[in-house]
Order: C-alpha cells, then sequence, then structure tokens
C-alpha cells in the first residue's frame, strides 16, 4: 500500500485592520467602482508595522495546532512560501519555528511568488510519501503591504496580508489525500512581475529607492494574459490527467488574483459558482496565502466534508503556475 499525504488540519490568520477601496481613492487617483469591476476587490487587510510575514505564519500554525490537538513540539518540518520574508536571513521557516515553540522541526522557505504554497505543498507532500516525516506544516504568508507602492496605483488597489497553513500527514488509505500535483515555471516572464531592487543584482542603493525598485513592479495586461489562459488550462487537465472531469468536482479553490480570471477557469471546467472558493472581494491578492486561507475559511464555512475532491490552482511570477488534486479527509466542522 503506497503511503500518502493528507491535510490533517487547517488555519489562517489575517490582520485587524480593513484598507477598503474608499480609502484608497484618498491615496490615489481611483475609485471604488473600478477595483471592484476590473478586480473583484473591495476590500483588504494591513498588517501593523512592527510586525511581518513570521507573525501572521505563528498565528495560522497556532490555530492549526488548535484545530488538530497537538502541541508544536510534534511539528517536524515547517516550509514557509512567501515573497515577503522577515529578512533575507535567517529564513522566515525558522523565525516562525522559534515563534511556535517548534523546537523539533527543521525549517527552510520556498519563493515561487504566487505559486509558492502550492509548489511548498508538493515538497511537503514528498516528505511525508517518503516516510521521512509525519507531520509537515506547510505555509503561505505574505505581507505584501511592505513592498507595494501606495502611489502606484496599477498595484497599490491589487494586493494584501494574510497568512494560512495546512498540516501534512501519512494515509496509507486509496484514494484519499493529495492526489497529483501538475507544476511549471518559464523564466521568460521573469521582467513582467518583479521586485527589482534589494537582490544581488541591485542591492540596496540611493538610485534603487529614487527609482522605486524596492516595490512590486507588474504590467497587469501581459500577466493577466498569461494567468488567465494557464491557470484555467492547468486545473482541466489535472482532472483529465486523473480521469476527473469538473462534475466530480466538489470545491475549485483558484489563486485569488482577479475575480476576472477565476471567471475564466471556471468557464473551462464547466462548473457552477456554488463549487468556487471566492474571497478576494474581503482580502485581495495575498500572494502565497491565497490559497490557503481560502481553503481554511472553506473548511470553517462547511463548504468541505469528508471524500470531497478539491483542486487548487495558481499561477504567479516567475512566471510559474501548477495545480493540486486531492480527496479532503476531514469532516465538516459540528459547529
Ligand atoms: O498574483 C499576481 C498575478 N497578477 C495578476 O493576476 C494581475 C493580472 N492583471 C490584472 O489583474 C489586470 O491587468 C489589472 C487589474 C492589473 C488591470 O486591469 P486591466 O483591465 O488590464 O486594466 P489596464 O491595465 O488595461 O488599464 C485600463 C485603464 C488604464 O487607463 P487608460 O490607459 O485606458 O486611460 C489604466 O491607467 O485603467 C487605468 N487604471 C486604473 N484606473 C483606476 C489602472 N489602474 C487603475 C486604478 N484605478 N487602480
Amino acid at each position: 500500500m503506497a503511503r500518502k499525504a493528507y491535510i490533517s488540519a487547517v488555519g489562517h490568520y489575517v490582520p485587524d485592520k480593513v484598507l477598503t477601496n474608499f480609502d484608497l481613492e484618498k491615496m490615489v487617483d481611483t475609485n471604488d467602482e473600478w477595483i471592484r469591476t476590473r478586480t473583484g476587490i473591495s476590500e483588504r487587510r494591513i498588517l501593523e508595522p512592527g510586525r511581518a510575514t513570521s507573525d501572521m505564519s505563528a498565528e495560522a500554525v497556532k490555530k492549526l495546532c488548535e484545530n488538530r490537538g497537538i502541541d508544536p513540539m510534534e511539528i517536524e518540518l515547517i516550509i514557509v512560501a512567501t515573497v515577503t520574508p522577515d529578512m533575507f536571513f535567517p529564513s522566515t521557516g525558522n523565525l516562525v519555528q522559534e515563534k511556535v515553540g517548534a523546537k523539533n522541526a527543521w525549517s527552510f522557505d520556498v519563493a515561487a511568488a504566487c505559486s509558492g504554497f502550492l509548489y511548498a505543498l508538493s515538497v511537503g507532500t514528498q516528505y511525508i510519501e517518503s516516510g521521512k516525516h509525519d507531520k509537515v506544516v506547510v505555509i503561505g504568508s505574505d505581507k505584501m503591504s511592505s513592498i507595494v507602492n501606495y502611489r502606484d496605483r496599477n498595484t497599490c488597489v491589487l494586493f494584501g496580508d494574510a497568512a494560512g497553513a495546512v498540516l501534512l500527514e501519512p494515509t496509507e488509505k486509496e484514494d484519499d489525500g493529495i492526489l497529483d500535483s501538475m507544476l511549471f515555471s518559464d523564466g521568460s516572464g521573469a521582467d513582467y512581475l518583479l521586485m527589482k531592487a534589494g537582490g544581488s543584482l541591485n542591492p540596496a542603493s540611493l538610485e534603487t529607492i529614487a527609482n522605486d525598485w524596492h516595490f512590486i513592479y507588474q504590467d497587469g495586461k501581459s500577466v493577466f494574459k498569461f494567468a488567465v489562459t494557464k491557470m484555467a488550462e492547468v486545473a482541466v487537465d489535472i482532472l483529465e490527467k486523473n480521469g476527473f472531469t469538473g462534475e466530480d468536482l466538489k470545491l475549485f479553490v483558484p489563486h485569488q488574483a482577479n475575480l476576472r480570471i477565476i471567471d475564466g477557469a471556471v468557464k473551462r471546467l464547466k462548473i457552477d459558482y456554488d463549487k468556487v472558493m471566492i474571497n478576494i472581494n474581503k482580502y485581495g491578492n495575498t500572494t502565497a496565502a491565497t490559497i490557503p486561507l481560502a481553503l481554511s475559511e472553506a473548511y470553517e464555512q462547511g463548504k468541505l466534508d469528508t471524500g470531497d475532491l478539491v483542486v487548487f490552482a495558481t499561477f504567479g511570477g516567475g512566471f510559474t503556475w501548477g495545480s493540486t488534486l486531492l480527496r479532503w479527509s476531514i469532516p465538516k466542522p459540528t459547529k
């Protein structure tokens, strides 16, 4: 019997502070109507200064441990997907390990922009399937407000801060847990969505600061074109590859970057909207956090039950894109 990984608990954290479209109207030349119709976003959360990606991640992990009824000392590996690490090093995973008291865990970060969580999930899955570990925590967490230019209307309306986490454990059950994943990269897309400075190519200098190179740059139209094709394609492909169709699907959990991109994937999958988890209206694009945050909320809202077929799909800077297929293993919450 093959050993597989399943998601045994979820947890998430969003900051209290809400930044609405109306707040943004006072900061840049934009309006609520434009933002809602072009993106589907009404508001997003902003973490206060002095707190960072590791703090949100730690809150999500504490919630996850509470949900599973485990002590953090039982965690063996922590993987954090993020583009906004607290600092270059030590890794955010290490900081989370300390903050939650997971003294027995080793930890590291994965960088794949918005696809980071699915990349990290596939790495965590390997450590379970190989028999190396029994409890792996995978986190998607980003404090996007730390790299957003609130003078640039092209990007500042899109992003928000949040963290989501899942616990992976082994199962011997056939047709349960993580069934498949498909992941892709295309480095020719690097120039369309990036933060130019702060790395080894353009270390911080007066010039990089003057040029706003420590903020996100995005060519929205090019990313949109790429995303709308690739996210739909990979979601359809993973179902087909495993002998399923949209009809078999119970919940589609897409990366929340733009409601119009989600619409494109929903049409290609030929599924109804009641099978799609959408919370972009409340949180905007939280980069690596969108999928674990949406998953955790879907679970809390009773949208998932044991045996449900679920697809995650994503795309992001790099370019990167991918999909995960799984059978949900946690019973509906009782309350
Ligand atoms: O997870 C990361 C991956 N990133 C994404 O998924 C983003 C993908 N791209 C998008 O979601 C969309 O391209 C955007 C939402 C970023 C932009 O929407 P769009 O429909 O592609 O608009 P656009 O960039 O073509 O701009 C249309 C117009 C322009 O004005 P003109 O040139 O037609 O006069 C923009 O200057 O809208 C203007 N505009 C705005 N107006 C009001 C751009 N941003 C804003 C704004 N408020 N915030």
